[in-house]
């Protein structure tokens, strides 16, 4: 049966290939009506030419709520979720002193469950439908995580972090036991359901060739998995790659080499690039996941949005949750237009909600899938309530058009703003009782 739903609408219906274009492809309903049949969209119209085909008493009436589709976050680390905000160090030795006695954690299967299900919830009570995840070493850890999210049929993409040196005993593995186990998990979660795989080297300095070459190896044999990781987040971080990696032609050159660039590898930060590395991610199709939180808090730089329009590489927004302080995409746009604003780089909110939803989805490659409500999507989709406190009224109140509201979603907005959640066409997540409600 379909489930239709009153309300406005936001989304954008194609992809844009540069941020003056992007408006063009934006659709914006006052008063639509989104129908879905079977976990997807059947069609957005308007009140006025769907109203005589409507069915009353079937009517979902969200009328004064503005739906858009489900935010993106195209890197984010589920079980760094309980170190989110940990002080004073910037990347590597906060690496050394918080985060991996925390990933340690997850070879205890109950552990990973317990932090599996408060992470999901976490992403739903943000209005995140759909994510790029990091797991740990432990392959137990992304076992549980797509137990949990194949429960609430969601579209997600993880994988066991691969590591072999360079970190402590307990989080180290041989080249063979990652590939191995690697394996075992793409065979048992890939294209099951909504889920998908990633390889996830977690950088250059924790990879051995050794390692590396098997990430390329498995590669090879499973061309449609995704390749997530870290490149050129801290300049310490750049200069150590060097020092292990001489031979190489900088930092992107080491995982070039290793044939893991290309169409589906999502390189988190990339904040140094040299000129050679950026024409390399175009010239490859590679994405980049802008972690704009995670950048300021662990003092890592300013990402260049400008330059990566005019290199015309993909890239969609990360919270890179422990790093990044929010789990909120709103928020997390708020932080991005203020690093635009440090380079004199003026990030509208049209560009803003492209990137956290259909341009995430392109980074993905999964904008066939995902990412608006053209007919035939999957239907994940945000109910928000455009102004939840006084301040959020009054300043909505006097914005003259959508690009005004949105603009005050993304600077003054939170998860007081994120309704309901939907998730395959079903409510999975509502504020009002804060629990699930599917
Ligand atoms: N580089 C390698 N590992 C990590 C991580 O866990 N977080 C961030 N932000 N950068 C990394
Ligand atoms: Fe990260």
């Amino acid at each position: 049966s379909e489930t239709t739903l009153r309300a406005s609408f936001f989304d954008f219906t194609g992809v844009a290939q540069q941020p003056d274009t992007i408006a063009d492809q934006a659709r914006y309903l006052e008063d639509g009506v989104l129908t879905l049949h079977d976990g997807k969209v059947v069609s957005l119209e308007s009140w006025e030419s769907a109203q005589s085909r409507i069915n009353p008493a079937t009517l979902i009436d969200l009328r004064g709520k503005l739906i858009v589709p489900g935010f993106i976050d195209t890197h984010i680390h589920y079980p760094q979720t309980e170190m989110i905000g940990a002080f004073g160090e910037q990347l590597l030795e906060w690496l050394n002193q918080y985060t991996f006695p925390v990933e340690s954690q997850y070879h205890c299967p109950d552990h990973a469950a317990q932090m599996s299900a408060f992470f999901l919830h976490q992403l739903l009570a943000n209005g995140t439908t759909t994510a790029l995840v990091f797991g740990t070493v432990h392959p137990q850890s992304v076992e549980a995580l797509f137990s949990a999210a194949e429960q609430l049929n969601m579209r997600l993409i993880a994988g066991k972090v691969m590591m072999d040196r360079n970190a402590p005993a307990y989080l180290t593995e041989t080249p063979q036991a990652s590939y191995l186990q690697t394996r075992a998990l793409i065979e048992r979660w890939h294209n099951r359901g909504r889920l998908s795989y990633a390889l996830t080297p977690r950088f250059a300095p924790t990879s051995s060739p050794q390692l590396l070459e098997k990430v390329r190896q498995l590669r090879a044999e499973f061309p449609d998995t995704w390749l997530h990781t870290h490149l050129s987040e801290n300049p310490q971080e750049i200069a150590w790659v060097k020092e292990l990696f001489p031979e190489h032609d900088g930092y992107l050159d080491v995982y070039h080499q290793h044939q893991l660039t290309g169409k589906r590898s999502v390189f988190a930060h990339c904040l140094h690039l040299d000129d050679h590395e950026w024409q390399c991610l175009h010239d490859t199709d590679s994405s980049i996941a802008f972690c704009p939180t995670s950048n300021l808090f662990l003092g890592s730089g300013l990402f260049n949005i400008k330059r990566c329009w005019q290199q015309g590489v993909r890239m969609g927004i990360g919270t890179d949750v422990g790093a990044g302080t929010t789990f909120n995409i709103l928020q997390t746009l708020g932080e991005a237009y203020k690093v635009g604003q440090l380079q004199h780089y003026k990030l509208s909110a049209c560009e803003a909600f492209y990137h956290a939803t259909l341009g995430g989805a392109h980074a993905l490659d999964l904008d066939h899938a995902i990412g608006n409500f053209n007919p035939g999507k999957e239907a994940d989709f945000v109910v928000l309530d455009p102004a939840v406190s006084a301040l959020q009224q009054l300043r909505y109140a006097n914005s003259k058009d959508i690009w005004e509201k949105l603009f005050v979603l993304m600077t003054l907005g939170d998860d007081r703003n994120i309704a309901q959640t939907w998730v395959n066409g079903q409510p999975v997540w509502q504020r009002e009782s804060g629990v699930k409600a599917a």
